[in-house]
């Protein structure tokens, strides 16, 4: 710790040359991040609930209500029944713990079957809750191979996980396929944290979009986090559980805290600006606006592939989200190359391939300049 306080002038300079170093969405050169410039309102909604904390959700009764609110929307976007619960969390990762958490409480078994595109959240949370991952080969179309699935199903099942959106391809997994070959005590939890605020939208715009959420009997969780296609500010996730009972089996007792609800969450104390800013988002914009984002970023993704086509490369998949992964010669090589160049764009492994997703932030003019860097970088590989 500094042995003297500086004064506020100092400080801020300080701050400012760290924020220089950094990357900003809005000069169109970040074509990796999941995250995107919050919408203006999102980030005012976070100035004013700067000292809100739902971990102490007794004194927040204003904020608490807020949240019930979020969740509520955000479970009639992903067609929840009445008796949906859930609340919002620090993001995807938190949010697929809490549901394995939960699937392990519920049937006092260990075993989670994940596809091999999971994100890597499911073996945190394998390793904290001392779950058993078992990880399952995926089809030509990069989904999950559900007679893998099969062999793998006994009597030792807690979970399996299924991807609405996966984090390097945005393929979606056979959720309702999974969901018909599950007998009725293994939880099905669906991680839908990128697709959430995506495939009810293209939906909207008429794309065929599998049935993937909610409105599946047997899908018993789903991830979605507003701080990715929903707009708002960083952290906020989303975790909706079909029966609220089920939320109980995660509750502790807090006596010490001014509570009126259930403490029933991985965190304590909670960045709830991110809620007010989450419900800022989707208030809002509405469904009409997610709407409008997503076919401007389906455009730019479109306007991304035909660049690429023009150069010779090849998608690994036809985008169905707003993620692009081209095959391209040694990726890592033109990643680092186009980062010297001032771009940043990211890598998939599986299979290995040059990943760029088009989030709001990211225009037809960033992909027209991207475009032609990557044509020197090809041309100098
Ligand atoms: C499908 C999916 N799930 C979970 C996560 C983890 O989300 P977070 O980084 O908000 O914890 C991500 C992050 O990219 C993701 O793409």
């Amino acid at each position: 710790m500094w042995a003297k306080g500086e004064n506020r002038d100092t400080v801020m300079l300080e701050l400012e040359a760290a924020l220089d170093r950094d990357h900003h969405f809005s000069d169109g050169h970040v074509i990796s991040s999941m995250c995107t410039k919050p919408l203006d309102i999102a980030a005012e909604a976070h100035g004013m609930f700067l000292e809100s904390n739902l971990g102490n959700a007794g004194l927040y009764p204003g904020t608490l209500d807020l949240e019930k609110q979020v969740i509520d929307a955000i479970s009639q976007l992903l067609n929840g029944p009445a008796d949906t619960a859930g609340g919002v969390v620090s993001g995807g990762t938190e949010a697929n713990i809490t549901a394995l958490w939960i699937a392990r409480n519920i049937t006092g078994k260990k075993k989670v079957i994940f596809p091999r595109s999971a994100h890597f959240s499911f073996h945190k949370a394998c390793d904290i809750l001392a779950m058993e991952s078992v990880m399952v080969s995926l089809t030509d179309d990069f989904t999950m191979d559900l007679d893998e699935v099969a062999r793998h199903l006994d009597g030792d099942v807690a979970a399996v996980v299924g991807i609405a959106g996966t984090t390097e391809l945005g393929a979606v997994d056979d959720i309702r396929g999974i969901s018909e070959m599950l007998p009725e005590n293994v939880f099905l939890h669906v991680d839908a944290a990128f697709g959430g605020f995506v495939l009810p939208f293209l939906r909207e715009l008429g794309h065929d979009v599998p049935d993937f959420d909610l409105s599946i009997f047997g899908v018993s969780s789903i991830a979605a986090d507003p701080h990715k296609m929903g707009m708002s500010t960083v952290p906020s996730g989303a975790l909706l559980v079909r029966n609220r009972e089920w939320i109980r089996t995660i509750h502790k007792d807090a006596p010490y805290l001014d509570m009126i609800g259930q403490l029933s969450a991985l965190s304590g104390t909670r960045c709830s600006a991110a809620v007010a800013a989450s419900y800022a988002a989707m208030r809002s914009l509405g469904r009409d606006g997610y709407t409008r984002i997503v076919e401007d970023c389906m455009k730019v993704t479109r306007h991304a592939l035909a660049s690429a086509e023009r150069l010779g490369l090849e998608p690994v998949i036809e985008p169905i989200m707003n993620i692009l992964c081209l095959r391209v010669p040694d990726p890592k090589k033109v990643q680092k190359m186009l980062d010297q160049r001032g771009w940043k764009v990211s890598v998939a492994q599986n299979p290995s391939s040059l990943r760029l997703v088009m989030m709001p932030h990211v225009t037809m003019g960033s992909i027209d300049d991207l475009f032609a860097e990557l044509e020197i970088v090809l041309g100098e590989l």
